[in-house]
């Protein structure tokens, strides 16, 4: 049985993630080799990720999304702000940041309490949903990392947008030198209050 690398995620509309790039632009330029960037393509809410999946229970996996997404009806999010985790000192994760009702909560915790039932790992720390952007490298210098600093503190991103979720993916992932191709394996849709 093989097994591959799977998360739960929702996509971001193309003009939101184009917003993302324009207005992180001289941040990428300036910020040197302390960050790896994620390609804009590849940017997304992640719901849950399973970690190693056994190709055999793709399917329940994409069974037990739907039936979780059947319950919950569309919602509106707004894409805006800029950070950080752990925190500014420690830059890590550079995300941006989402304006959600509490149904994105509630289909989170549904998601992973349907995954933790069948066998998943849960996750360790609160949900606090974002969109990652970048990552800083290991090899980072204490010099680069404090240009990354001012470079965050600097740098204001207003609103981006909004979009409606209304659907969401179970996703492979391949790890490739390059960088990560993301394959859609099953989409369900949010289909509460129809
Ligand atoms: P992130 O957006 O919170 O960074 C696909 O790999 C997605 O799964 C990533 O975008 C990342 O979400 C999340 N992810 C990757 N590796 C992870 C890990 N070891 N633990 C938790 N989430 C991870």
């Amino acid at each position: 049985m093989s097994l591959l690398r799977a998360f739960i995620a929702i996509d971001i509309p193309p003009e939101i993630r184009q917003a993302i790039s324009s207005q992180t632009a001289s941040l990428r330029k300036d910020s040197g080799r302390a960050v790896r960037w994620v390609d804009v393509k590849n940017i997304h809410l992640t719901l849950k990720f399973l970690g190693e999946v056994s190709s055999a229970n793709l399917n329940l996996l994409a069974q037990t999304l739907r039936a979780e997404c059947e319950q919950t009806a569309p919602f509106t999010v707004s894409v805006e702000g800029l950070g950080c985790f752990p925190n500014l000192r420690r830059p890590r994760v550079l995300w941006i940041g989402l304006v959600a009702p509490p149904e994105l909560n509630r289909l989170q915790r549904h998601v992973e309490a349907s995954t933790t039932r069948l066998g998943y790992a849960p996750e360790d720390k609160p949900f606090s949903p974002h969109l990652t952007i970048g990552r800083a490298r290991e090899q980072a210098s204490p010099a680069e990392l404090q240009a990354l600093r001012s470079l965050l503190e600097r740098t204001t991103v207003t609103n981006l947008g909004t979009f409606t979720v209304d659907e969401v993916h179970l996703y492979k992932s391949d790890l490739k030198p390059e960088g990560p191709i993301y394959t859609q394996f099953a989409t369900a849709r949010l289909e509460g209050n129809k």
